[in-house]
């Protein structure tokens, strides 16, 4: 059993899928792990790190997937990246599939059994491998440090000689995993923190962290959560009467962050023009919804922006600015996937297809593929 360790091929990733530490685990388990050179460098792992472990540097992708059963990458590889791949070869990534289906088409003409780790379902047996909320979690700790680093005043009240400096204003928008990190972030700089969701549970949730629940909190809030723990999207009225709560609330704030996402769907936008311009100068708002289209009508995807005097953070993928510790914790997750598939008597990788993880999360099998919940 191979496994190779693929470099990513987007410049802007700096996170690996393999540790020197789960290298060591895969070869516990009798794997061999082919890693291509250089690709850990950007999360602080240099190829010796690896090779210490006792895994194979190889120079390029095609020499570590050739023979390989397993092959391993942070994002989605290209189909025609993968030269010389056995069949059946099983790439494991975050595939990213919503709007990409002739790239997974792709995979599948390839004889690919594609693995999207972010469809892992949330259940107890896989919370290790959960990437959603491994990332999410770092997303929203590294938000308020960008928020802190773009504001211009302190974050926690400060009683000196010089004067009484106030505490900075934190209102989080989007109370799942990243926004309950970043509540207790700011709450740790000592911000003043308030947030809104649209499930009713994360209300005693962001109490429980220190900080005040701010929703219309009418009959449709009540059911606003669906069987799978997540969002639903709000009826126009309900949009109406929380934007106008939103509204009175923000131009009070320093600092916004939002982490508003309903999966499968563009991102709520919750913040307007309007919202914006009643800030008042200098502050700033973290909008962890980029990539999905912004939370806040003004946001551009990877630029820090400054509109009204408001500095607006499209911040696409803040865990890359924090590859190590996103790395070693995306690694753990794959490893806890893969184990699952490997044979301890054997030796062997072989999928069970039985499984629901696996049901969950293959895109692609014998040519086809599977799962169409990601066609929009
Ligand atoms: P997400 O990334 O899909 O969304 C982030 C947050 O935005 C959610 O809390 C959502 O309710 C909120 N949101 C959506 N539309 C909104 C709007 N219009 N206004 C305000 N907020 C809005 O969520 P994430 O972090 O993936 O968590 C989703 C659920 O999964 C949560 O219930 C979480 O507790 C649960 N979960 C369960 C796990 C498990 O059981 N293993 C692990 C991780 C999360």
């Amino acid at each position: 059993m191979r496994i190779a360790v693929l470099a990513e091929t987007d410049t802007t990733e700096t996170r690996v899928a393999a540790t020197p530490e789960t290298v060591k685990k895969f070869l516990s388990l009798g794997a061999d792990i082919a890693i291509q050179t250089g690709a850990g460098i950007k999360s602080g792992y240099s190829d010796a790190a690896y090779h210490a472990q006792g895994a194979q540097i190889v120079d390029s992708a095609a020499t570590a997937l050739a023979h390989a059963d397993v092959a391993l990458s942070v994002r989605r590889p290209n189909a025609s990246s993968l030269i010389g791949v056995k069949e059946n070869l099983a790439v494991i990534s975050i595939m990213d599939p919503f709007g990409n289906e002739n790239a997974i088409g792709e995979l599948a003409k390839k004889n690919i059994i594609a693995f999207a780790m972010e469809f892992m379902p949330r259940i107890t047996r896989a919370q290790t491998m959960d990437i959603l909320s491994s990332q999410a979690n770092l997303a929203g700790y590294r938000a308020v440090i960008e928020a802190a680093a773009e504001y211009g005043r302190s974050f926690p009240m400060m009683m000196t000689a010089a004067g009484t400096v106030p505490a900075a204003k934190v209102f989080i928008m989007g109370v799942g995993v990243a926004g309950l990190q970043a509540i207790a972030t700011a709450r740790r700089l000592g911000a003043i923190v308030t947030a809104t969701d649209v499930r009713p549970a994360t209300k005693e949730q962001v109490e429980s962290l220190g900080a005040k629940f701010i929703a219309v909190e009418n009959d449709e809030f009540k059911q606003a959560e669906t069987s799978g723990g997540y969002a639903k999207e709000m009826s126009l009225d309900y949009q109406k009467a929380q934007t106008e709560l939103v509204a009175s609330h923000i131009s009070k704030q320093d600092i916004v962050i939002t982490t508003a996402l309903i999966p499968g769907r563009p991102a709520p936008k919750l913040v307007t023009e309007e919202m914006v311009l009643s800030m008042r100068n200098g502050s700033v708002i973290v909008d962890l919804a980029a990539e999905r289209g912004g939370n806040c009508a003004l946001t551009q995807a990877d630029k820090i922006i400054i509109v009204h005097d408001v500095k607006i953070i499209g911040a696409n993928n803040l865990t890359c600015r924090m590859a190590s510790t996103a790395s070693t914790l995306y690694a753990k997750n794959l490893f806890a996937f893969v184990e699952t598939m490997i044979s301890k008597e054997s030796k062997t990788f072989s999928i069970d297809w039985d499984d629901e993880l696996v049901k969950a999360t293959a895109l692609t099998r014998d040519g086809v593929v599977l799962d169409h919940r990601f066609v929009t």
